[in-house]
């Protein structure tokens, strides 16, 4: 019999207005719950009040991945994934390309809005002159294998950095959190720099203030003999934009790796070498290293209706295809794949290209990817600009990791300003032994 007392399932029993609200009725008990409706959520602690009697625990929500779970509130990152569409604090990434540089866009993300003439050369004087690592940093590089992966080196050298500034524990102090984003966006290209040259045995080539961000990095990985690198300009915008396109993207796992270290009040620096961690991963940006090994494995176009074969049969996945989010062709796909084009203008053409445009063409033929809404993403493209500017396939992900270092640092900030957060501490369904008696060893 459902009870006449319609209860408030919240927490504070606050009373929702009736249209924005969800009745659920507990055929355990017959009681009848209301949960308000906020923003496209309920708030699964509303869930808790649902009980069977008093010492009853109350309901929680069980979602493995966090596939249906809002954990935060941003200003930062907006997707629609069914449209397609990625903004960065409202600007979409399409105008950001058009008429923007990465280094602006990063104030953008970490700052809210797009500076102002006397905001941006104050922001690119900064940026500039914080490329420089601790010497330090040189002789832990040195202890790493010659082989040993970029993204082993970047996750370790960027965690590093937390033991050169102290001062970043004091993750509440507004001068400590700007210098510690000021730092992390400037020092992550020539951390990726080194650990490039680390595996080529090449001495380090150090920054040079009179480049563009993009171009001082190009500068970093190439210099060699000559007195002065000079970038190619259509290279260095190419890479710019690749920047501009990996520098947020909501709460990717990366993202939220930062996020749920950050919640401990531990340095940015740490906070954000979990990202690094995470972004490792093949399923994440790894994936644009393994959509050149795919490409690789494949050889010809003859090979992939084989090769299509066997990803419908499980064998593997296609690589740079699907998204959590977007069930619609990555945005940033689109973008990437117009500017392999004019990159490979300028360094020759590519025979993993034809694979690649061919390998699209056959799989968006091909309901199993269809059916699936599985799409190019922002990796399946960006791996053929980045061998086209002369980069190991070993580097793309620490590609990745240097723009989206803006995103991860603007998230950072705001979960520490944001009092609605706190230490990041899911819970559990345990389905493991209980009270068990210990056997002795002799016994067993
Ligand atoms: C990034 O989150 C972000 O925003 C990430 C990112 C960012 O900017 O931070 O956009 C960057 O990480 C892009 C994604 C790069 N990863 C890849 O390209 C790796 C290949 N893609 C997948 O592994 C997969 O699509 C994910 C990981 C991207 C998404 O995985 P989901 O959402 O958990 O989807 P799923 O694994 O549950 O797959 C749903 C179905 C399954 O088939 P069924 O078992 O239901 O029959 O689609 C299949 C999967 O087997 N599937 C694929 C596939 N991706 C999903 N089958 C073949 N090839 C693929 N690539």
């Amino acid at each position: 019999m459902a009870s006449e007392q319609t209860q408030q399932a919240g927490e504070d029993g606050g009373v929702a207005t009736a249209q924005e609200t969800l009745s659920i009725t507990d055929n355990r008990t017959g009681e009848t719950y209301e949960m308000e409706i906020t923003e496209g959520t309920v708030r699964a602690m509303d869930f808790r009040g649902i009980k069977v009697n008093e010492d009853d625990f109350g309901l929680m929500t069980y979602d493995p991945a966090f596939k249906n779970t809002a954990s935060t509130r941003s200003k930062i990152g907006y997707i629609d994934g069914e449209a397609g569409i990625l903004e960065y604090r409202g600007y979409s990434i399409e105008q950001l390309c058009e008429h923007s540089n990465y280094l602006e866009t990063a104030y953008l993300i970490v700052n809210g809005e797009l500076p102002s003439k006397d905001e941006y050369a104050q922001w690119e004087h900064e940026i500039t002159h914080h490329t420089y690592v601790h010497e330090n940093v040189k002789k832990l590089m040195e202890g790493f294998r010659y082989d040993a992966h970029p993204m082993g080196m970047l996750q370790s050298t960027v965690g590093a950095l937390s033991t050169f500034y102290p001062g970043a524990n004091n993750i509440t102090d507004e001068h400590e959190q700007h210098m510690a984003a000021v730092r992390l966006i400037a020092k992550m290209p020539t951390l990726a720099a080194f650990a490039y040259r680390h595996n080529l045995g090449l001495p380090y080539s150090y920054p040079d203030n009179d480049l563009s961000y993009p171009e001082n990095f190009l500068s970093m990985l190439f210099k060699m003999a000559e007195w002065k690198y000079e970038p190619d300009p259509r290279l260095a915008r190419a890479l710019d934009v690749l920047f501009i396109l990996h520098a947020d993207h909501e709460q990717n796992a990366s993202t939220a790796a930062v996020r749920n270290v950050g919640s401990t009040q531990v340095d940015p620096y740490s906070a954000i070498a979990a990202g690094v961690s995470a972004l490792y991963g093949p399923l994440h940006g790894g994936a644009n290293e393994q959509v050149l090994r795919m490409l690789d494995r494949i050889g010809t176009t003859d090979n992939i209706p084989d090769f299509l074969e066997g990803v419908k049969n499980r064998e593997e996945r296609l690589m740079g295809f699907g998204h959590r989010v977007y069930k619609n062709y990555d945005p940033r796909a689109r973008i990437i794949k117009h500017h392999v084009d004019e990159v490979l203008e300028v360094t020759g053409k590519s025979p993993k290209l034809e694979i690649a445009v061919e390998l699209e063409k056959r799989a968006l033929d091909d309901e199993f990817f269809t059916e699936r809404k599985l799409y190019p993403n922002v990796d399946y493209y960006s791996g053929l600009i980045y061998e086209a500017l002369g980069m190991p396939t070993d580097m793309f992900t620490v590609i990745f990791a240097i723009p989206r270092t803006s995103g991860w640092v603007g998230q950072w900030l705001e979960l520490v300003k944001d009092d609605e957060q706190a230490i990041a501490r899911p819970r559990q369904i345990y389905d493991g032994y209980r009270e068990r008696e210990y056997v002795g060893i002799d016994e067993r």
